[in-house]
């Protein structure tokens, strides 16, 4: 059974949804749900699922190298096989990425190599793109870079503000972070690409 850590710092409405996902005869098992912020609405969220909780307070520490040892204690402690970042909004270091190199996991809310960093909803209305998406990836020590195992596309549609693009990115967020992780816990590391529902194809009415 693969044991899995997941990393937040919000809502953390991924988080819900690969921990649902993690049931039946799925090869892993969600074992800690940690944030960096004691605030965190997913922190109660993960104690309802009856997952174990823990806080790593960045501001408690003098740099991200401690910061990052701190974290790397908890996810040792809970003997972790793979992470995933779950809306986790820490720049992280080789402190964190060399040590669990090639095992940890992150979604970003956009198309990369589009738009790594923040606002990628602002960004891309701003561009004029005419779709928008996430993707998940296999953290690398470069900020939202490093091998691509899944995408999502939606449509950005002409009245979209970043709050309803965002919307629309998350429920795909939700499809996709399960689906790649099933896969990559299983040895698959073949990119996933997912299209929103709206713009599957329409099936021809026989009658
Ligand atoms: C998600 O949209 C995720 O892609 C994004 O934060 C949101 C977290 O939502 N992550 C990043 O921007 C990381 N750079 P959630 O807490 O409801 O899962």
């Amino acid at each position: 059974m693969t044991r899995v850590a997941i990393l937040i710092s919000g809502g953390g409405s991924n988080m819900v949804a690969l921990v649902e996902s993690m049931t039946d005869n799925h090869p892993s098992r969600p074992v800690l749900v940690l944030s960096n912020d004691s605030d965190a609405g997913g922190l109660s969220k993960a104690r309802d699922l009856g997952i174990e909780t823990a806080v790593v307070n960045h501001r408690h520490y003098p740099d991200r190298e401690a910061f990052e040892r701190a974290i790397n204690a908890q996810l040792d402690a809970v003997d972790a096989d793979v992470i995933c970042l779950a809306g986790f909004m820490r720049i992280l270091t080789p402190v964190f990425t060399d040590r669990w190199a090639g095992k940890v996991l992150n979604i970003h809310p956009s198309l990369l190599p589009k738009y790594p960093g923040l606002n990628t909803h602002a960004r891309a209305i701003e561009a004029g793109d005419t779709e928008a998406g996430c993707t998940v990836h296999i953290v690398t020590s470069e900020l939202d870079d490093g091998p691509i195992l899944g995408q999502a596309r939606v449509p950005v549609k002409p009245d979209d503000t970043p709050a309803t693009l965002a919307a629309r990115v998350l429920e795909m967020e939700h499809k996709l972070y399960p689906a790649v992780l099933h896969r990559f816990v299983n040895g698959d590391t073949t990119p996933l690409y997912l299209q929103h529902d709206a713009e599957a194809p329409i099936t021809p009415r026989l009658s």
